[in-house]
């Protein structure tokens, strides 16, 4: 073991070269640095600590096993202003709490509950399409998700507050996701840059000026002007919830103004409209990511698409009813969408920045320094998915007997884990095999990535891995609401 504090490899060239390399073609240089380095090694970008990437499963078992004290979330380089004490930048104590506040969310008693509401919504935007429609997937299934977003937050399902809602929060999602927010925040800190940010939010909203919501000379001022807006929104409903107080009320929105703390006295407003923002924006650009890697798949492998669509047609004839809960939890449906994100993962790594000199693995790293497991590199290696672990294969996620299986948390962790892992990891994977299911028993699409084999190049959007230029799809055929619940159906 190593005694005095240090960093595994850094490659040659420079930190803008390095900065560059992952924006442009970030798993072709993951792929290029295990072959140069290794498992583990350092990139160094301009302005900010040293990070750490790593494949060894066994520097991962110990990252996921990091306390609270041990690492800074403040220093997350997401430069979206949802308030430092949102619970992204929390530390400590205030991280547990606010986990404690919002993990309830998404409790499977809930999640069962929205489980119709998502299947309804996904079947209305299957029924306003007609065959020959064009749409890129990503963008698609982001307004599907939108929606759902609308009626879970809000409980609001159509009308005019509804539109304003998604209007409003599509807008500021995009702009707090641009790359001149990222690269600002590159040049100045993130953590600044939030900060600024926040304090240009909080004196317009002092003085009730909205704005106009149109790009001006600065760049971040429709951003800012976006947050105004929406944020006036949230407080006229928190406002209207506590006037209710309608305990019966389950939406998050409500939920979250209705809390109370410890001693009694009601969330303060800016606390709940922050722990929205998070919510509203933690599901979006990563929804939209995954499926487009999935729906990639669906199209590069017709085969696939077409067993999903028989599994699900089979049970709905075996259960006599089409209940979207139990379909979206088949085994199938379910490998898809895991192999999907083992293969092609949305988040390339998640970040823990230490705060002291910390043992990991068999090297003990730097205080200041940032450690990542390297999500695609691991879903990658050989040694635990086998030779084939470069090829799209769901049955590997089925046993013997035709159950699920599973692999170590790490070993497998598109939702990241440990202390800090993703709080909507449920309602991600429910609200995209609803989707999925639906759509596989509905419609069949065609795309310019049918008959190849190769991914396309990426980029990163707001720290998602994504195609790089969409995934453009054409429909070919729309199937009735009711497919599969006829008596028989000759499948398509
Ligand atoms: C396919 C969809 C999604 C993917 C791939 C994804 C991925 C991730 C990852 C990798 C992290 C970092 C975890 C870590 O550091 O260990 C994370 C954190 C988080 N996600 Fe998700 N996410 C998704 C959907 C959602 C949804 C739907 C919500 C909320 C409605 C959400 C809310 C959050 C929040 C609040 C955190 C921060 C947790 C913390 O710092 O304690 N995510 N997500």
């Amino acid at each position: 073991m190593n005694q005095k504090a240090q960093l595994p490899p850094i490659p040659k060239e420079n930190k803008f070269k390095q900065a560059l390399s992952l924006g442009i073609g970030i798993w072709d240089y993951f792929d290029e640095k295990q072959k140069e380095l290794g498992d583990t090694y350092t990139l160094t970008f301009p302005g900010q600590g040293p990070m750490v990437w790593t494949s060894d499963p066994k520097m991962i078992q110990d990252i996921l096993k990091l306390q609270r004290h041990q690492i800074d979330g403040s220093l997350v380089q997401l430069p979206f202003d949802l308030g430092e004490s949102n619970l992204v930048f929390a530390n400590n104590k205030e991280h547990e709490n606010a986990r404690k506040l919002v993990i309830p969310q998404f409790a499977g008693n809930i999640l069962k509950k929205r489980a119709d509401m998502m299947a309804k919504i996904t079947n209305e935007h299957i029924d306003s399409w007609s065959v020959g429609d064009t749409f890129d997937a990503p963008r698609l299934i982001g307004d599907i998700t939108m929606d759902i977003t609308c009626a879970t937050l809000f409980d609001l399902h159509s009308g005019e507050r509804k539109d304003r809602y998604k209007e409003l929060m599509l807008a500021w999602i995009m702009e707090a996701n641009s790359d001149i927010n990222f690269t600002l925040a590159s040049f100045v800190g993130a953590t600044r840059f939030r900060r600024f940010l926040n304090k240009q939010y909080m004196r317009r909203s002092r003085q009730g000026k909205m704005g106009n919501g149109k790009k001006g000379l600065l760049p971040w001022k429709r951003g800012v002007d976006l947050k105004v807006q929406l944020a006036t929104l949230l407080r006229e409903d928190i406002r209207d919830i506590r006037a209710r107080d309608d305990e019966t009320e389950s939406h998050t929105l409500s939920f979250l103004a209705r809390t109370r703390d410890p001693d009694g006295n009601l969330l303060d407003e800016e606390k709940v409209i922050s722990e929205v923002y998070g919510l509203m924006i933690g599901g979006h650009e990563t929804s939209a990511a995954t499926t487009a890697w999935l729906m990639i798949w669906m199209l590069q492998k017709p085969e696939v698409y077409k067993k999903m669509r028989d599994e699900v047609v089979a049970f709905i004839q075996q259960e006599g009813e089409h209940d979207p809960l139990k379909t979206s939890e088949l085994p199938y449906v379910t490998a898809c969408l895991n192999e999907s994100q083992r293969i092609t993962p949305s988040a390339p790594g998640f970040i823990r920045w230490l705060r002291e000199d910390t043992q990991i693995g068999d090297w003990l790293i730097p205080g200041g320094t940032a450690v990542l497991p390297n999500i695609y590199s691991t879903h990658r290696r050989k040694d635990i998915y086998g030779e084939d672990a470069l090829e799209y294969k769901p049955e590997r996620w089925i046993t013997k007997t035709g159950g699920q299986k599973s692999f170590k948390p790490n070993q497998f962790m598109p939702f990241g884990g440990g202390r800090r892992a993703c709080v909507g990891m449920g309602q991600a994977k429910q609200q995209m095999r609803i989707i999925f299911s639906e759509f596989a028993r509905r419609v069949d699409f065609t795309s310019e990535f049918v008959g190849t084999t190769g991914m396309p190049k990426s980029r990163l959007v707001g720290g998602q891995v994504e195609p790089k230029d969409g995934v453009p799809v054409t429909v070919t055929a729309i199937r009735e609401e009711d497919y599969g619940r006829q008596a028989s159906v000759s499948a398509a």
